[in-house]
């Protein structure tokens, strides 16, 4: 039975539906309960959140002295990013001991205590599983390279070079040739990310084995389940061929179609998944929607969810900033609610570590306008369907860096970018950087901001690993938490509205006028219980008249304080966003 663990402040009336009148799995709205679909989620990036040690990076210490914090805004599950040893190419994306804790974040009993502190505010812990690939300081890649005869040789993905070039027109993300030449063995080994980051070969048993060891390792001292990097990607055609012209300029919809995918994950499913009451959630950077069932729906017993990045990549689907327009992102909710039907669960999410701040990206980050629009966005991240999760710092409406030069930066996609393309002359560094000040991943890796002091408070160091936003001193956690009006308390105020609605969860979703330029009006609708969200994307006041038929009753939630009711018309300010309960 998926008994909700959390203590009976929010879900007790789903609880109640779900399994009061003694049925076991009975379906809401069609779908099975589970405790991950109720979730509310909050991704920590260790690095950047709190430095308890005065070394200027962030550690479990301090990310278990912000539970309350966390705790206090509703938060069900929290997703950590990786938290292994590791040399840090990539941000610990490129992990040397799948079963060791960074030492920069602390111990394993550091580890134990955050879980621990976790578990007592009854919420979960989600970790990050990094499996695409490993660190090539990782004991099997430093045998692997030694000889072509090494027992480990197989761990990993080598092949000779063609004429003198490497196997084949493969790219990394982070710039040039996915191959490396290896001088030991004359031979390449893929990394699909940095050179520091060969990919594992999961054509071998004995890898496939020994992540499901290091998955177990895990989940058996009680963690809850795992966000999987880069998964689609761990199955490679092993005839390695070119990359098709039309991939050209997104490899990734190319690197997802590898031939035995499904049943690895299948497996994985068989031998790990089921035999745990937990989560997983596939970040699927390059599954187009229509593959997502292949991947969640759960009569495949594949995964519970992904990570469908149409929405996030909006404004910069490639490496480049385009704008973005709000018809576009209503008409991709649409297609997400008719491609998944009840047995695929969806994700809802406009940030995480590697994409620029939600405020600064999808509202309004000016001085009049960061506030409402920021609470706009916890409206619709919190009404729309599928399991919200939010990145630290966008509950106070964290915003992004203001960067000008590269030295600023840390990212190595950055870095390296850098060298491909502005040291070689062919993008000016004016628009290099101009275009970073939209989409770097740095934008949400500069350290939370907790209060008014040096550095936020995030660090006792003279210099955080990452430069505080110098605008701390106006957005941080204790002024928020301060003030009852606050970005912090509309994000605590819509959650626990969430989870006492259960339409907001299961219910059904329509986009009432899926054109309009500035207006995103939508229902979520379950039996008679029936939600209608309003949401103003524009600086402009505005009268609209909602669609023939739809009448605003009572008004459940509001950005701006409006106090207007049982309407067919609402004025709305700039950047307003109300709740309503649908009038008949
Ligand atoms: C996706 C992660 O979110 C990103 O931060 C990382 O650089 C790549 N995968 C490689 O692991
Ligand atoms: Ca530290």
């Amino acid at each position: 039975m998926n008994f909700p663990r959390a203590a009976c402040t929010g879900f007790c009336f789903l609880f109640l539906l779900s399994f009061g009148a003694g049925a076991t799995d009975s379906a809401i709205n069609g779908y099975q309960p589970k405790w991950w679909k109720d979730a509310v989620v909050y991704q920590v990036y260790p690095r950047s959140f709190q430095d308890s040690n005065g070394d200027g990076v962030g550690d479990l210490k301090g990310i278990t002295s912000k539970l309350d914090y966390i705790q206090g805004l509703g938060i069900t599950v929290i997703w950590l990013c990786p938290h292994y040893d590791s040399p840090n190419a990539d941000n610990g994306y490129d992990i040397r001991d799948y079963r060791k804790v960074m030492a920069e974040f602390g111990t394993m009993a550091d580890f134990d205590e955050l879980l621990k502190g976790v578990k007592q505010r009854h919420m979960r812990l989600v970790l990050d599983l990094v499996v695409n690939h490993s660190s090539d300081e990782h004991r099997w890649f430093v045998e692997s390279r030694k000889s072509k005869d090494n027992p480990y040789r197989d761990y990993y993905i080598w092949r000779s070079g063609k004429g003198g070039q490497e196997p084949n027109n493969w790219v990394s993300f982070f710039s040039g040739s996915a191959w490396k030449l290896d001088p030991a063995t004359n031979q390449y080994y893929l990394h699909l990310f940095a050179e520091k980051q060969p990919d594992l070969n999961w054509d071998n048993p004995k890898v496939r084995r020994e992540v499901y060891d290091l998955m177990k390792f895990w989940l058996d001292k009680g963690v809850d389940g795992f966000r999987m990097d880069v998964i689609p990607f761990i199955s490679k055609d092993p005839n390695f061929p070119d990359i098709p012209s039309q991939y050209a300029t997104r490899p990734q919809y190319f690197y997802t179609q590898g031939p035995r995918l499904h049943e690895y994950l299948q497996e994985m499913n068989r031998e790990v998944l089921s035999k745990y009451d937990m989560v997983t959630v596939g970040e699927a950077f390059g599954v187009t929607l229509e593959q997502t069932p292949m991947l969640v729906d759960e009569r495949r017993h594949e995964l519970n969810m992904i990570f469908n990045f149409d929405a996030v990549r909006l404004a910069h689907p490639g490496r480049l900033w385009t704008g973005w327009a709000l018809p576009q992102l209503k008409a991709i909710y649409s297609a997400q609610n008719q491609q998944l039907d009840v047995h695929s669960w969806n994700t809802v999410f406009l940030s995480n570590h590697d994409n620029p701040r939600i405020v600064s990206t999808f509202g309004d980050d000016s001085a009049d306008y960061r506030g409402a629009s920021a609470k706009l966005l916890a409206t619709m991240l919190l009404t729309l369907k599928g399991t919200p999760f939010i990145y630290q710092g966008d509950e106070l409406g964290m915003t992004n860096y203001p960067f000008h030069k590269i030295e600023e930066f840390d990212d190595i996609e950055v870095k390296n970018g850098w060298k491909a393309e502005v040291l070689s002359k062919k993008v000016t560094a004016e628009d290099y950087i101009a275009n970073l000040r939209r989409t770097s991943r740095d934008h949400s890796r500069t350290p939370m901001q907790w209060d008014a002091t040096a550095n936020g408070g995030f660090t006792t160091a003279a210099k955080p690993w990452l430069a505080v936003n110098p605008n701390y001193k106006e957005i941080n956690a204790k002024q928020e938490e301060g003030d009852n009006n606050s970005i912090y308390h509309y994000f605590g105020k819509m959650i626990a509205f969430r989870q006492h609605a259960p339409a907001l969860v299961y219910g059904g979703f329509e986009d009432l006028d899926p054109q309009n330029a500035k207006i995103f009006a939508y229902t979520r609708t379950m039996g008679d219980e029936k939600y209608l969200v309003i949401l103003n994307f524009s600086r402009d006041a505005m009268t609209y008249s909602l669609p023939k038929g739809v009448k605003a009753g009572k008004l459940e939630m509001s950005n701006l304080g409006s106090a207007e009711e049982h309407v067919s018309e609402v004025k709305l300010r700039g950047w307003e966003a109300r709740v309503y309960r649908v009038e008949n």
